[in-house]
């Protein structure tokens, strides 16, 4: 099993930015990774590219990891175990355990990308994060040769944050993900809390939704506000939404009452940073190739032919105004490479 060369990635990354890697590599088999002669050196461990925002050429290997497969792992009194190879495509996994009687995932429909990525930012939306429905993964240590498995208390999970997003992980492509356990409890209540999925069940009249029925109302929303990357490239919101202490929210308040404002159990308080980029003016405008998307402020998308530079160059414009007029630093959301 040999690595290809010089192989163009525009297609791999959803910001379609261009870039070669010298050395690139399809994974479709845990033996594929303990290979020995899988070359040494710098690598890159790559999902579907969609959180990703490519520099230009990448003079390594690219590991692309697409181990499929689906099981019920075991059930127990409270809930049901299920694995996933790392390569399966997010949103086809969560429909799948729908399909299959095993709800909790609902909430995260239509997000972008595979299975092995998910625990890495502890993906979220919609009023629930993976690490609640995480049990534990199995990844190849490239140093210590050999397969760990990792418990939910050892990533470190918090917002749009583990243990894998610490500093140089990525870079170091030090561990692959192979496979993701998720524990669903049989007990299943309806998470409908977030404003938008109460608006949407309330104008489809569904009072007690089913898991279907979340799933359904997650993607007609997400349909309606988010950027298909198919037809404008992008990687979803392009910073986090900043977490500031409550007297920095309570004087931005006063200043500005529309600012939205969501109070943490430590105290802190989530802005949302869409709100902040429209009041900056960026929501809809574009410096080059690259701008804010017209629907939706926190999206950065490519309106074609844009470089990783062009993508650097717009995102520190709007940081810089946002940082001028609110006194807010945003932190970008995607993995640079
Ligand atoms: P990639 O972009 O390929 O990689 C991301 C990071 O994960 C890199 O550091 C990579 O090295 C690492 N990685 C990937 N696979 C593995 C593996 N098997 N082992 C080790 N490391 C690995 N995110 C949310 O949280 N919520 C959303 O609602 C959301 N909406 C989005 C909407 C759109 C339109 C888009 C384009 C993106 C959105 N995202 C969202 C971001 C993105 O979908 C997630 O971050 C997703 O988990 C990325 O998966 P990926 O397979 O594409 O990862
Ligand atoms: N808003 C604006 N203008 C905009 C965009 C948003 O005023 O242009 C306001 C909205 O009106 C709303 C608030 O900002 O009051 C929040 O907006 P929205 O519900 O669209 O969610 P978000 O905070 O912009 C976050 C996640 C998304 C996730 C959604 C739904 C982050 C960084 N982003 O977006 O995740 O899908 O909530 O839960 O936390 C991603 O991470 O890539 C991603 C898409």
């Amino acid at each position: 099993m040999h690595s290809e060369q010089n192989i163009d990635l525009t297609p791999f990354n959803t910001l379609a930015l261009p870039g070669k890697a010298a050395r690139y590599q399809k994974i479709t088999t845990q033996t594929q990774l303990t290979a020995a002669e899988l070359p040494a050196g710098k690598r890159f461990i790559l999902g579907g590219g969609s959180n990703l925002v490519l520099n230009g050429d990448f003079d390594g290997l690219i590991l692309h990891m697409a181990i499929p497969g689906k099981r019920l792992l075991r059930e127990d009194a409270e809930a049901w175990y299920i694995e996933a190879g790392a390569g399966e495509n997010w949103h086809d996994f969560v429909q799948w355990t729908l399909a299959q009687g095993w709800p909790g995932l609902e909430n995260l429909s239509l997000i972008p990308g595979t299975v092995g990525a998910a625990p890495i930012q502890n993906i979220g939306a919609y009023g629930l994060e993976v690490a609640e429905r995480f049990h534990s993964l199995t990844a190849w240590d490239f140093e210590k040769q050999t397969f760990l498995t990792v418990d939910r208390s050892t990533c470190r999970f918090a917002y749009r944050d583990s243990l894998f997003k610490q500093e140089g992980w990525h870079l170091s492509g030090r561990m692959a993900i192979t496979s993701v356990v998720f524990r669903l409890p049989k007990v299943w209540l309806a998470n409908h809390r977030y404003a938008d999925v109460a608006q949407e069940l309330a104008a489809q009249s569904i009072t007690t939704p089913t898991p279907q029925d979340i799933a359904k109302a997650i993607i007609a929303i997400r349909q309606r506000k988010l950027p298909d990357p198919a037809i404008t490239p992008n990687a979803g919101s392009f910073f986090h939404n900043p977490l500031v202490d409550r007297s920095i929210a309570e004087k931005l308040g006063a200043d500005y009452p529309a600012l939205p404002r969501y109070p943490q159990p430590d105290g802190r308080v989530k802005l949302a940073a869409g709100w902040l980029i429209e009041q900056a003016g960026w929501k809809g405008k574009s410096l080059g190739p690259v701008g804010m998307y017209e629907k939706q402020a926190l999206v950065l998308v490519n309106h074609g032919g844009a470089t990783g530079a062009d993508v650097r160059r717009t995102m520190a414009a709007v940081q810089a105004d946002v940082k001028m007029r609110f006194g807010i630093e945003f932190t970008p959301e995607p993995i640079f490479l």
